[in-house]
């Protein structure tokens, strides 16, 4: 098979985790004999530095036109100053707008090995496997703004047909895995969540009546994901709870370098990419954990390639390297700590081998 991938590494730690699972991906090609071609653009602050914008018009055309892409991250204090009009961050909004990414897919199972690093009891995040969907094109984000010194005013706003989507993917993943879906809301007080609850019902009722469907306000949802993780199936919510909830759950892994997503469009284009930022406190150190970006390739290759046999390798493969100890520094804080170059060794040996 043959796949055109376009790597934005961008700022921090973004272009020496991107390097790395740009080594895995060659191995995949290897061992899988596909031409999983590779080429690079800018997003970001590298891009305000070089095109003063976060999102030059070529690297959205090159992203346009690619079968995947391969994230690193955005951001840093070098374009943090409070009063620039130009945001390393406004090119990952334009990009998951431009491209309609409006399902953002984030899985939370914590690997068996590092169940010592969860900030949880162990027997609480035994069997935790969550899928956590996020919609990622509405709601707060990208509502009308008015700013003053004296008065502030952001708007959510979200029509049916924005929840009746992004439902729909949530209920076709709870169908492939255990069949419950928890829909979060705060339908107490939002009008935008009460539009969001009965949509979800319509949907789920006739769509997905295999699915079971239960409705949690955010406030609560926020307290049962560190109390009963392991009940949660698949959990669909709209843009700004989604992105407090999802870091919330992120913690139960034990780092947030561990930690892959997805952004999908309709027609299965994704954005893939690790759940951390830039991490600007180690950038250019080689000491950044690259697992998440790993398995944000293993969900491309899953998701917008449909090679599961070679999704499945890397996910083994980065078993075996975590059960192995190939640790780096935000595990373990002693001289075993590997590089993030080492641990993209260990990861492209262990595929060979398998
Ligand atoms: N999708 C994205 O590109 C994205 C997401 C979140 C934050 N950001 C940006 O990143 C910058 C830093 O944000 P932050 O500090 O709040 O979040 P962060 O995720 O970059 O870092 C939080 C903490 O986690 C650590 N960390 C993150 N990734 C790691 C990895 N792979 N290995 C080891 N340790 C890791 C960092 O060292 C830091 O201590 C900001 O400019 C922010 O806007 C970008």
């Amino acid at each position: 098979m043959k796949k055109q991938i376009v790597v934005l590494p961008g700022d921090g730690v973004g272009p020496e985790v991107t390097a790395v699972a740009v080594e895995v991906i060659a191995a995949i090609g290897a061992k899988y004999d596909h031409a999983l071609n590779i080429e690079y653009a800018d997003i970001g602050g590298i891009a305000i530095d070089n095109h003063n914008d976060p999102l030059p018009a070529d690297t959205l055309q090159r992203c346009q036109a690619a079968d995947a892409i391969l994230l690193g991250a955005v951001g840093g204090p070098k374009w943090s100053n409070p009063g620039a009009t130009v945001r390393p961050e406004q090119g990952l909004l334009k990009i998951r707008a431009a491209l309609g990414l409006f399902a953002n897919l984030r899985p939370v199972k914590p690997y068996a090995s590092l169940a010592h690093y969860s900030p949880l009891r162990a027997d609480r995040v035994a069997n935790v496997d969550v899928m956590i969907v996020r919609e990622l094109t509405g709601g707060i984000y990208f509502g009308d703004r008015v700013e003053s010194n004296e008065l502030a005013t952001d708007t959510c706003s979200y029509s049916a047909d924005e929840v009746r989507r992004i439902v729909r993917v949530a209920g076709g993943l709870a169908r492939t895995r255990r069949q419950h879906l928890v829909s979060v809301d705060k339908a107490n007080v939002l009008a935008t969540s009460r539009l969001w609850r009965n949509v979800t019902s319509e949907v789920m009722r006739t769509e997905f009546p295999d699915v079971e469907l239960e409705h949690l306000l955010v406030d609560a949802a926020a307290m049962h994901l560190l109390q009963r993780p392991a009940d949660f199936d698949v959990m669909v919510t709209e843009n700004l709870f989604g992105d407090i909830l999802t870091d919330e759950a992120s913690v139960l892994s034990g780092s947030i370098g561990l930690l892959p997503s997805a952004s999908i469009n309709a027609s299965g284009v994704g954005l893939y990419e690790p759940i951390h930022g830039s991490a600007p406190d180690i950038a250019g150190q080689g000491i950044a954990n690259p697992y998440g970006t790993v398995a944000s390739v293993a969900m491309m290759l899953r998701h917008s390639f449909g090679m599961t046999d070679e999704a499945a390798t890397i996910e083994t493969a980065i078993d075996q390297c975590l059960e192995a100890g190939h640790l780096t520094a935000d595990l373990v804080r002693d001289d075993t700590a590997l590089s993030t170059q080492q641990v993209g060794s260990a990861l492209c040996a262990a595929i060979d081998a398998l």
